[in-house]
């Protein structure tokens, strides 16, 4: 085996044939045959495993795993495994923390793992009554807790407060919300919440004399943020006929319709999860939870806007910033029984929910600068288009090796459809 070189820059990986791919990650010393194998074995997923895993299962149904390139999160290199069926999401990814990496890479930073539990407490006589009720007891209620999960409370996580809200106007009237902040640590923490709200109930009702109906978490996991931040030198953003200025004020630009117009907005964040929610994926991770939790964060406001900033900072150069709820984690759930999870997880060699919450927002945001560098340049479609050709050409049926030149043939016509595909494909009989 060579040297261990965990660089995540790795030249021409992209025009490597696959199998050669998957030597360098073994020489480089990420991965072994055997992580790798699990990947391809039944899909990565064999179907014991899946039978136990949901109801009714008939089969599995398997997305390509790709590895963005040229990430450093906070000093570290790291090679992300990424599951998404969109062409160009991997390569968008991998390109823009090339460009970060010339500014330093990425900062990023994951708040404490603190999930909300909510719990409605109806039939009230009087709400602040209640109120200071449960505030007054709020140290043995949380106590109460201690044995809800007594490994977390080991390492530091389990029950850390609890907070009343007033919720005046609703349909069935005015009722009570009790919010329980539990730390989950290094597991996404549904599970934990959930129990510990189930076994608060009875004691609320005790103390309040009300009627406790939900007990869930919730997905606005707004105590359990990670946020990233990047800088690109403007000289790095110039290509082609464009400055490094006029791609920087571009992107400015696009950025601020995002965030003064819902409708924007939506499409604009979609770019920023087209990367999270694969990073999701690969790890096992429930990506329907962070989305939850996203869209309703970038409606904190009031109204729906843009989870990501930018700007340029005194020096000229374009500084990106986003910010989020992301309960993501490294044990429980599918994380530890998937094994293409676990190779996921072996790849990205974090220790802790907060340092894969850390890459997930980096990687998220080096997608939105791929989306608005695009759009805010030649458009979308260029880039798009060209890998869009390549499923085009598998869709109209091409063997394998007419792939590459029905793709490029496909792209010279300017004609990228399945229709002209097979057209071109009878042509050639
Ligand atoms: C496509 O999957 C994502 C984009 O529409 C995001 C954006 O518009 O910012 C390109």
């Amino acid at each position: 085996m060579e040297k261990e070189n965990k660089n995540s820059r790795i030249k021409g990986f992209y025009d490597l044939p696959l199998e050669k791919r998957r030597q360098i990650l073994i020489e480089r010393g990420f991965l072994t045959l055997n992580d790798l194998e699990n990947l391809d074995r039944e899909g990565g997923l064999p179907l014991d495993i899946a039978e136990n895993m949901i109801e009714n299962v008939i089969g599995r149904f398997s997305f390509p795993l790709g590895i963005a390139l040229n990430f450093q999160v906070n000093g570290r290199d790291v090679l992300v495994p990424m599951v998404v069926e969109e062409p160009s999401v991997v390569a968008g990814a991998s390109f823009m923390a090339k460009l970060a990496r010339e500014g330093g890479g990425f900062t990023a930073h994951a708040s404490d793992p603190v999930m909300i539990g909510q719990l409605q407490v109806l039939d009230l006589d009087d709400l602040t009554t209640a109120e200071g009720l449960i505030l007054k007891h709020k140290d043995d209620l949380l106590a109460g807790l201690k044995d809800v999960d007594p490994v977390l409370n080991d390492l530091g996580g389990g029950p850390q407060d609890l907070e009343v809200r007033l919720i005046i106007n609703s349909a069935i009237g005015p009722f009570l919300i009790v919010h329980l902040l539990f730390d989950v640590r290094d597991a996404m923490g549904a599970n934990a919440v959930n129990t510990a709200c189930e076994k608060l109930a009875p004691a609320l009702e005790e103390i309040t004399g009300g009627r406790v109906h939900l007990r869930i978490l919730s997905n606005l996991a707004d105590r359990r943020l990670a946020a990233a931040e990047c800088t690109i030198p403007v000289e790095s953003l110039a290509f082609d006929e464009y400055s490094g200025e006029q791609v920087r004020d571009g992107i400015i630009e696009a950025w601020a319709f995002a965030d003064a117009d819902s409708y924007r907005a939506a499409t604009h964040n979609k770019g920023i999860m087209n990367g999270i929610d694969a990073v999701l994926l690969a790890t096992g991770n429930d990506w329907r939870a962070v989305e939850a939790g996203a869209h309703a964060y970038a409606a904190r406001f009031g109204f729906y806007r843009s989870l990501s900033t930018w700007s340029q900072d005194q020096n000229g150069n374009l500084k990106g910033r986003l910010e989020l709820p992301l309960a993501a984690g490294i044990i429980g759930g599918a994380t530890r029984v998937h094994p293409g999870a676990k190779t996921a997880l072996k790849l990205l060699d974090v220790k802790t929910a907060g340092e894969l919450a850390e890459i997930i927002v980096s990687v998220g945001l080096a997608q939105n600068l791929a989306a608005l560098r695009a759009l805010a340049t030649d458009g979308i479609q260029q880039g798009h288009m060209s890998l869009h050709a390549r499923q085009v050409a598998i869709a109209a049926g091409a063997e394998a090796e007419q792939i590459n030149k029905l793709t490029a043939q496909l792209i010279e016509d300017n004609k990228i459809r399945i229709d002209h595909a097979k057209e071109i494909l009878s042509s050639w009989k």
